[in-house]
């Protein structure tokens, strides 16, 4: 059965899945990018920008699993870029370039229409306006028998999660603190939604959990 599945996802110690302030300077908000040290060195995602080398070890090996078995993303718009309200003109197709690291079709929550688009190396952006439902329906569809990948942000992982879908999450614990941000466990009482710790391993650069559901 299709598993709609967290991978990758970095929350500072004080549980921040993105600083403040997100904007074309900062992705990932003010001093966020940090979030993100622990796999900037690894082989996958050397790989996953055409490059070579890379460190093999726990944090490749956490890197490499969330792109195993995946046959679409789940993105929130703000995640796919700094636009926010109705979208200006189609100039804005993402931070990743022409080649986006996904190579499948990948549903952009949104509440303003738009177009899909056709990147390189078999991505699709399609955007979603009939909420997470909708959006989980058409990845499933889409996946044919694979898993679907839930990329973030926060605001969208918190629906995906007060609603009982994400079967599993494995976040990566940056040795940083934000301060302030989108807080990934603000208003989520994960025990009462079922969900328990199966797996933590430590690197010189994170410390990898995984959350799954109680079966
Ligand atoms: N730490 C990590 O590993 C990681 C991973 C991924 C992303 N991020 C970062 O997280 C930040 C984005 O997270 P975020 O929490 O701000 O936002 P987000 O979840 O990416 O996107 C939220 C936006 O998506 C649209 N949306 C969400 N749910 C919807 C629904 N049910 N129906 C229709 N539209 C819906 C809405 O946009 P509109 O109403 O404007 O259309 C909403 O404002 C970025 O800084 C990104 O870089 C971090």
């Amino acid at each position: 059965m299709t598993k709609l599945r967290i991978h990758s996802f970095a929350i500072s110690v004080d549980g921040y899945g993105a600083g403040p302030n997100q904007n074309l300077d900062n992705p990932l908000g003010a001093g966020g990018v940090a979030l993100h040290k622990w796999v900037f060195a690894t082989r996958t995602f050397r790989e996953m920008y055409g490059g070579d080398g890379g460190a093999t070890g726990v944090d490749d090996d956490f890197a490499a699993r969330g792109f195993a078995n995946i046959g679409a993303w789940i993105l929130g718009r703000n995640m796919f870029g700094p636009i926010r309200g109705p979208w200006p003109n189609d100039a804005w197709k993402g931070w990743w370039g022409d080649n986006p690291p996904y190579h499948t079709p990948v549903f952009v929550l949104t509440h303003h229409s738009r177009a899909s688009i056709t990147m390189d190396g078999g991505t699709t952006f399609h955007f979603v306006t009939e909420g997470i439902h909708a959006a989980l329906e058409r990845a499933t569809e889409a996946a044919n028998g694979r898993d679907i990948r839930l990329g973030g942000g926060v605001a969208t992982i918190q629906q995906y999660m007060r609603a009982g879908l994400v079967d599993e999450m494995h976040l990566a614990i940056s040795p940083i603190v934000l301060g302030s941000g989108e807080a990934l466990f603000e208003g989520i009482n994960a025990v009462e939604m079922g969900y328990q710790c199966t797996e933590h391993v430590p690197s010189a650069s994170a410390t990898h959990v995984v959350l799954a559901r109680r079966t």
